[in-house]
């Protein structure tokens, strides 16, 4: 006989909820966002073992007038005030890099475990920070930093045979989708930008979500957890959305394909192929009808791929996902995370080989096709669309298609624009 177990488990006794003293970096629409949650969601908190106490938020001017500032104990600018507050965990929400690293440098040293959102922050300081926590005997969490209201990235961090990635495809920004979404659906990107801003999806500066800045970080992030490889968001090779027309996006309809803000990245030996762009995807791709905000990632790896998607962005989704790791700091056993010592630089990091969606105007589909081909650079499909003519291609290489849109030029051709196109077959789910 073979007996499992030699002792009964104890029965487990609930035990009452550890009150969390929070100190809050930043009040603005995720801070506040966080305050009103840890209020109304006391009682699924409790029930998981924290009963949140709103300490001292830390602002950069307390003079403002703040709704959420009668949630929290005190409202300071001075961070010496903050810290003497002794808060058990602190809850970053300023944004931005500078402030935020000498802040979240000075809890992590102290030993107080830090949750952020902040995508910034991590991307510039993750190795750098997570090794101060690590000699501190501290936590640091940031699942929030990328596609906030998906809790995806801890999973895998604590998990490293869940699945060996070799590849990420992405929608990683939520301003991005929710205005070419928007475009879809008759605004103009005036007003989608506008509706993103109200909604408090979009960055303090929104240039970073339409630049692809913001996807670049997060794709950095995740690059250095999946790839164990760091590179600098700014080599990534990025378009911004504001190239489209919407001519493009209908062009795209006729062809049954959505256009996408995609962020993608593949490694080997060192060297990370990556981009981040609008990206003209099949029909049956799928992220192509992710809608509005959602976020959506699929992390190719050698058993097959795993997809998840959500909400990206906006303070109330943020505000859960960092409630949820102040709940996790609060409640976890001690846990080692992987490959904390700083991962190796990227030796090349370029385009990878895709299809293309190719726009000129001045210039008939034969034309196009022509010098295309002359380029070394197959069409698989042609059409006129208004005053724009349209290709997409079969695979080809940036420089390729660089060459190709200079030719374009040079013989007239005008509003010349090049996008990635990806094909659903690559990318089963
Ligand atoms: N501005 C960001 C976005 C917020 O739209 O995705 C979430 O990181």
């Amino acid at each position: 006989m073979t007996v499992a177990l030699d002792h009964p488990l104890p029965a487990r006794v609930p035990s009452a909820p550890a009150t969390i003293r929070i100190g809050l970096l930043g009040l603005g629409n995720v801070g506040s966002a966080v305050a009103r949650l840890a209020q109304e969601a006391a009682e699924p908190l409790r029930m998981h073992g924290v009963q949140p106490l709103l300490g001292t938020a830390l602002v950069r001017s307390a003079t403002r007038e703040r709704p959420a500032g009668s949630l929290v104990s005190h409202v300071t600018e001075d961070p010496d005030r903050f810290f003497a507050d002794e808060p058990d965990v602190v809850v970053e929400a300023l944004g931005g890099v500078t402030a935020a690293h000498a802040l979240v440098t000075r809890a992590l040293a102290l030993g107080i475990p830090v949750v952020t959102a902040n995508k910034s922050l991590i991307a510039a300081h993750g190795d750098e920070l997570l090794a101060l926590a690590d000699r501190h005997h501290a936590t640091l969490r940031y699942e929030a930093s990328c596609i906030a209201g998906v809790p995806f990235l801890g999973t895998y961090e604590r998990r490293p045979l869940a699945t060996r990635v070799h590849r990420i495809t992405a929608v990683l920004n939520g301003t991005s989708n929710a205005i070419l979404s928007a475009i879809d659906n008759g605004s103009t990107y005036a007003e989608a930008l506008e509706d993103a801003q109200r909604r408090g999806l979009a960055e303090p500066d929104p240039s970073s979500d339409v630049t692809g800045a913001d996807a670049a970080q997060k794709l950095t992030i995740l690059l250095r957890l999946f790839g164990q490889v760091r590179i600098d968001p700014a080599t990534i090779p990025s378009t911004p959305l504001d190239v489209l027309y919407p001519s493009d996006l209908e062009a795209s309809a006729d062809w049954k394909a959505r256009i996408k803000p995609i962020a993608q990245a593949s490694w080997r030996h060192g060297a990370v192929h990556a981009f981040v762009a609008p990206a003209f995807l099949a029909a049956d791709h799928p992220l192509a009808n992710l809608p509005d905000v959602t976020n959506g990632i699929i992390l190719d790896g050698i058993d097959g791929a795993h997809c998840f998607t959500g909400p990206g962005a906006g303070p109330a989704v943020t505000a859960a996902t960092l409630l949820d790791d102040v709940v996790e700091v609060a409640t976890e056993r001690t846990v080692r995370h992987r490959a904390r010592e700083a991962a190796p630089c990227a030796t090349v990091v370029d385009h990878p080989l895709t299809g293309w969606f190719v726009r000129v105007e001045a210039l008939t589909t034969s034309e196009l096709a022509d010098m295309l081909m002359s380029a070394g650079i197959w069409c698989d499909r042609l059409a006129s669309h208004g005053n724009c003519t349209y290709a997409l291609t079969l695979p080809a290489t940036l420089e390729g298609l660089r060459s190709a849109a200079g030719a374009l030029r040079a013989a007239g051709g005008r509003a010349v624009l090049a996008i990635p196109a990806l094909d659903a077959a690559e990318a089963a789910c």
